[in-house]
């Protein structure tokens, strides 16, 4: 088995940008996928958070004129990362995320932003710098989807390509008058092509023009085939059902490990897991949360968005009370959630607590500390919080959609009785779902010796990325007959 490249292209990359779980997968699968005997280098935007950590670079192509500005990228090891940097001022070097002003409202022009992205992708990818030739390409989500079209519609041969799908919801849409200003020609806007309900979709013109598509979970890799969880995609989503795999998330073990986790008041593994008692006081004192060692400690570690089921949660938190529950909050996003959990906390001293902001050494001691983790999504692609919990020994409590479905195993009876449940599961995602699935877990937690083997059954799962890069690689030498 020969060794090959894969170009990865992402608009964002854990440890140097990161809003959610896609900057965690493109950081750890990277090295993972180095294991497998598959080099990746990855193409990034030059936002100052990234531009701000290179020590060495060499600029290794130029593009003068790239959507109004003077652009190169930059070859860099960062982190341990081999990466391509798109310097380019006039479209990376503001304030804020990447995708979003300061004041929250998306850049207007983000489709140049990222149009160019994959313009520079679609250069590398046909070799034009010197000593990179990749096999394959792997775009993430919406932000890579254009490079397959600018692959297509160029004519010369190209490597092959791959689109994984993290999150269909973000789609990436603009006018159809953008097509000649993206640099695109007329029959690009096809049906077959980027063309997407009259618009140009950046996400649409991947799936339509990829190789590959995978997605983050078997599971959402059925259910995005369907109406339902589609998003109008679905159509074509189940012509191409032959091209479509899931291929599930793990976590990078060496930033989540439990055993050497300096965070944490008293690290901890499998076997010496009594000491994790040690670290809900630690958590409850740090939310000031009433340090109580009987109560029911509920985390939540979260994007608080719609999909994620916040008001589910914001709506049980009597429930949370009665059965002598507490719950300690750590999530960042849309403001009237991070306003209702304050007021709530005020209205609930001592019983619930909440912290706004992205906070990573909070989000270990939540996984440390808390008995339960609440995910209460509506929908997910894979999730990552149920696997850093699982190894962490904090029991999910999730619904059984997407991701959440295939990685946790319920503790209902039969499992019990077989020693296997991993986690607890409810459907359907509404308050009285979530209500049960609470009250589910205060019953278990009851018995102690239940909750203990249901919590060791977590630590032992291996939710690491080693199965999932092998199933990455295998997916790549199938692309690349000749590195087979
Ligand atoms: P999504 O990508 O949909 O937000 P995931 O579960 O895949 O959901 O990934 C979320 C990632 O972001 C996890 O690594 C989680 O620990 C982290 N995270 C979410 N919110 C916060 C926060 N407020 N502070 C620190 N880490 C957070
Ligand atoms: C998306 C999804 C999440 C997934 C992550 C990484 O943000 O919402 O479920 O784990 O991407 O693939």
């Amino acid at each position: 088995m020969s060794g090959i490249t894969v170009l990865a292209v992402v608009s964002e990359i854990y440890p140097l940008i990161k809003t959610g779980g896609l900057a965690d997968v493109a950081g750890a699968l990277a090295g993972a996928l180095a294991a497998e005997g598959v080099a990746v280098v990855t193409l990034v935007p030059g936002y100052p958070a990234v531009m701000n950590k290179i020590n060495a670079a060499e600029a290794v192509l130029a593009a003068p004129h790239l959507f109004g500005g003077k652009a190169r990228v930059l070859r860099a090891k960062v982190a341990g990362l081999d990466l391509f940097v798109l310097d380019a001022p006039h479209l990376f070097a503001r304030p804020g995320g990447p995708y979003a002003g300061p004041d929250g409202r998306d850049w207007p022009d983000n489709p140049f932003r990222f149009a160019a992205l994959c313009q520079i992708a679609a250069r590398l990818a046909r070799g034009e710098c010197p000593r990179f030739r990749p096999d394959v390409v792997h775009g993430h989500d919406w932000q890579a989807g254009l490079t397959a079209a600018y692959l297509t519609y160029d004519g010369r041969p190209r490597p092959a390509t791959v689109i994984t799908i993290h999150n269909l919801a973000f789609q990436g849409q603009c006018p159809a008058a953008l097509l000649a200003p993206l640099g695109l020609p007329p029959r690009a806007f096809d049906v077959e092509g980027v063309e997407y309900y009259g618009t140009i979709g950046f996400l649409k013109a991947a799936l339509a023009l990829s190789d590959k598509i995978t997605t983050v979970s078997p599971a959402y890799a059925a259910e995005i085939r369907t109406p339902e969880h589609g998003m109008g995609l679905d159509g074509l989503l189940r012509a191409r059902s032959d091209s479509l795999t899931g291929i599930l998330n793990g976590i990078d073990d060496a930033v989540w490990n439990p055993r050497e986790d300096a965070w944490l008041a008293a690290p901890y593994s499998i076997q010496t897991r009594q000491k994790r008692s040690q670290n809900k006081p630690a958590l409850q004192k740090h939310f000031g949360l009433t340090v109580e060692r009987d109560a029911l400690l509920f985390g939540v570690v979260s994007r608080l968005a719609w999909q994620k089921g916040i008001d589910l949660i914001l709506a049980n938190l009597e429930r949370i009370e009665k059965i002598g529950g507490q719950l300690a909050v750590l999530g960042s996003g849309d403001p009237p959630f991070e306003e209702a959990f304050r007021v709530a906390a005020k209205a609930r001293p001592g019983r619930v607590a909440v912290m706004t902001g992205y906070d990573e050494r909070t989000a270990h001691m939540i996984q440390a500390g808390a008995d339960a983790l609440l995910i209460p999504s509506r929908f997910e692609p894979c999730g990552l919080t149920q696997l850093c919990a699982m190894r962490y020994g904090a029991v999910p409590v999730a619904a059984r959609v997407g991701g959440l479905m295939d990685t946790i195993i319920d503790a209902n009876e039969m499992a019990v009785a077989a020693k296997l449940g991993t986690g607890i599961h409810f459907s359907p995602t509404t308050r009285n779902g979530l209500g049960a699935a609470i009250e589910r877990t205060r019953k278990l937690w009851d018995t102690p010796k239940v909750f203990d083997r249901i919590r060791a059954n977590g630590m032992k799962t291996d939710v690491s990325w080693r199965g999932p890069a092998a199933a990455y690689a295998r997916l790549f030498r199938e692309l690349t007959p000749a590195a087979r």
